[in-house]
């Protein structure tokens, strides 16, 4: 295998990886998960192990640009592309608008999930913005627009990531307002439980 050093019963290799604009090289297994390279060899805790599945989202990340669940690829994958995580969202002093939105609109509570939801509330507003229709998009000759974009289409959109405390309210609040909507205020969600999809 290319660039591969045997250590005892061990096999790894050279990694070469862009992560929030900055080009990091790993000695790692081929085994290890893009997670696991961010969290273990990186430092970079911002992205959470959830379920370690695939079923959660906590552990969202853009590739070039898309969202992925990092727990469900390979580091080795990910060479030549460029990786954006929660922790490079802001600029050194300004918190990304969705960012902004999250605590305005109380969209978490423990926190847990939040980076993972706010990473997949990024690449949802992108894929509007593409043109990408839903499993929920009424009309797939005229696909929504972001000022627009109703209830059902935030929530499945979102459906991907899980949030134990309920903040769905929040969230789905935060999004529509990133987007120019007025979000209901939060006593008029409050007891309303998690969202139905
Ligand atoms: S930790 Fe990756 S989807 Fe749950
Ligand atoms: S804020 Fe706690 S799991 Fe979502």
């Amino acid at each position: 295998m290319r660039g591969c050093q045997i250590f005892g019963t061990e096999t790894q290799m050279n990694v070469k990886l862009t992560i929030n604009g900055e080009r990091q090289i790993l000695t790692i297994e081929p085994r290890v998960t893009l997670l696991d390279a961010l969290r273990e060899h990186l430092g970079l805790v911002g992205s959470k192990k959830g379920c370690d599945h695939g079923q959660c989202g906590a552990c969202t990340v853009l590739i070039d640009g898309q969202r992925v669940y990092s727990c469900l690829t390979l580091a080795v994958m990910q060479e030549g592309k460029e990786i954006l995580t929660i922790e490079g969202l802001a600029t050194e002093d300004t918190l990304h608008p969705v960012q902004a939105a999250f605590i305005e609109n109380d969209g978490f509570q423990c926190g847990y999930c939040t980076p993972g939801q706010i990473c997949a509330s990024v690449a949802l507003l992108e894929e509007v913005k593409r043109g990408c229709a839903s499993a929920v998009t009424p009309d797939l000759n005229s696909s929504p627009q972001l000022a627009e974009l109703s209830e059902a289409e935030i929530k499945e959109r979102l459906s991907g990531n899980l949030c134990r405390c309920s903040a769905y309210n929040g969230i789905i609040a935060a999004v529509q307002q990133v987007v120019g909507q007025q979000p209901p205020s939060p006593m008029a969600t409050v007891n309303l439980g998690r969202i139905e999809n």
